[in-house]
């Protein structure tokens, strides 16, 4: 039995006006509205995009690099293309960073600021940013050798604006081994110097240096542990505090494939790190993901945010390797996730890492609108076809814990539906119903993630841009990222429950300013 609970259709006057330069950046416009381009997700203006990279902050900036290849919109020869942000929300491009050289393409990796000079490559005064980052040789990898990977890095003297190689590249070698790549790089207290955390084929290696230029093996982690469906990748390692004070290590490792919902994700370890090596609370297992959704990827964490501050910040690719170079975009292809801060919390199961859209967020909203749920059922006959709601847009709700269904709609009938099955006490997305996905014959299957929760009533919030939904449910205990193509924007919300019994508490919408 389907018993309509809300059916909600606002008009909101649509905020999208015609793009100019934008006034806060000085940026230059963006090209015109193209079909599925986000309206509050970082895209590049054209050609591929994957990992972000590099994350860091530094002077009221916050820097975004990431996986380029201006030239087309699929892989190949990989640069770092850059971005800056005074709030996490609107973004300025900036000219790339990196291109690829005689030692191979830019790979991922991170940068950290090195404020006492370690390196050498500034002065304390005017202390530089350092780039860590693989080289990939793709020639030596057509020649069929297996020590194609290894780690370089470059310094910038002017807060990130143009960057230098360091002459003595690469400062690490291969071992002979073919997946060697993505350095994340700290400054761990427990080790007294730098740490590189590094995907090594099925394992973590940590390494050691107190200049960012000689390194040495501290331990490996990983090849028992966690989920081994396909190669490891991008990985990162830092500390949290969960709300008693209690201080852990959380190390990160996207794996691609053999993610919960198929292909690329990223599942995480909570555990400590003595200085040498990482020892896992929970050891043969991960303690979950960061996302249960396909299309969260290879996300790293920004370093050197101020402990006044105290966030741990964290972007991902919004995609997915197995049809990543195949969605119906044009002069680009890929976003990043909505920034999320990290929090830890303990539950009956051991620890949890939580992710919530940055708070930033909320000063893009233009109109916002409570709904009371149970003053709201009589409106469902006011739902018309003229109607517009546009889209981005937040929806924040609560409902007793029962099979409800939040379902986005357009004119064309093309609909994505999120719930919850209580019996599998599971969340859900069917995304995609009557719209483009014949790119992938696996896009339209149901994706789930566990509920983590055990209170009776569930919360969620609904982050919707033109082409994704990320779902945040339970305070961020269990986040969902899809990726998805209306050919017109959704102009209806409806929440319904399959049984009797439902009831809502309030329902927020907030309607979100485009950030171009
Ligand atoms: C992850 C990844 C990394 C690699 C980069 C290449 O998506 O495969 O392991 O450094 O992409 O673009």
């Amino acid at each position: 039995m389907r018993i309509p609970l809300i059916a909600i259709c606002i008009a909101f006057i649509t905020a999208c006006s015609p793009r100019q330069e934008n006034k806060e950046t000085n940026s230059p416009a963006p090209p015109p509205v193209e079909q599925y381009r986000p309206q509050i997700h970082f895209t590049p203006a054209s050609g591929w995009m994957n990992d972000p990279n590099g994350m860091f902050f530094l002077d009221g900036e916050y820097h975004l690099f990431y996986q380029h290849f201006p030239d087309t919109t699929v892989w190949g020869p990989m640069h770092w293309g850059h971005a800056v942000s005074k709030d996490l929300v609107h973004w300025e491009r900036l000219p790339i960073a990196l291109y690829p050289d005689s030692l191979g393409y830019i790979f991922s990796g991170s940068a950290v600021v090195d404020t006492n000079n370690t390196s050498g490559f500034g002065t304390k005064d005017n202390p530089p940013v350092v780039a860590i980052f693989t080289y990939h040789d793709a020639k030596a990898e057509r020649e069929g050798k297996n020590d194609f990977q290894t780690q370089g890095i470059a310094y910038s003297t002017d807060k990130g604006r143009t960057w230098k190689k360091y002459d003595n590249n690469p400062v690490l070698k291969n071992p002979n081994i073919r997946d060697f790549r993505d350095p994340k790089v700290s400054w761990i207290d427990e080790a007294k110097q730098w740490v590189m955390t590094l995907a090594v084929k099925d394992h973590i290696e940590f390494y050691g240096s107190p200049d960012l230029k000689k390194w040495s093996k501290l331990s490996e982690f990983g090849k028992t542990d966690g989920d081994h469906g396909g190669v490891w990748e991008c990985p990162d390692l830092f500390k949290l505090r969960d709300e008693t004070g209690n201080t852990k290590y959380v190390l990160f490792v996207s794996i691609n494939p053999g993610a919960p919902n198929g292909g690329s994700g990223t599942q995480y370890f909570i555990g400590g790190f003595d200085g040498k090596r990482f020892i896992s609370d929970t050891p043969g297992k991960n303690s979950g993901w960061i996302d249960y959704g396909p299309d969260d990827y290879a996300g790293v964490t920004f370093a050197n945010v101020p402990a006044t501050d105290g966030r741990r910040i964290f972007i991902g690719w919004m995609s997915n390797w197995i049809y990543a170079e195949r969605v119906p975009t044009t002069a680009w292809r890929s976003a990043t996730t909505i920034p999320r801060t990290l929090s830890l919390h303990k539950t009956q199961n051991g620890y949890v890492v939580n992710s919530l859209p940055v708070n930033e967020l909320d000063e893009l909203v233009s109109e916002s609108k409570t709904l009371n749920a149970a003053s709201d059922i009589d409106t469902l006959n006011l739902v018309t076809k003229e109607d517009s709601l546009s889209i981005p847009l937040v929806i924040d709700a609560s409902v007793k814990k029962s099979d409800f269904v939040l379902e986005l709609r357009n004119d064309r009938g093309q609909k994505v539906l999120v719930g919850f099955d209580p019996v599998a006490n599971e969340f859900y997305i069917d995304r995609g119903t009557g719209m483009p996905s014949t790119f992938h014959k696996d896009f339209l299957n149901r994706i789930r993630a566990p509920r983590i929760a055990n209170d009776d009533t569930i919360s969620f919030r609904a982050v919707v841009d033109v082409a994704s939904v990320e779902l945040f449910f339970d305070k961020g205990s269990a986040t969902l990222t899809a990726i998805t193509f209306p050919d017109e924007v959704f102009n209806e919300i409806l929440m319904y429950g399959k049984s009797s019994g439902i009831s809502a508490g309030t329902i927020q919408l907030q309607q979100l300013k485009p950030i171009w």
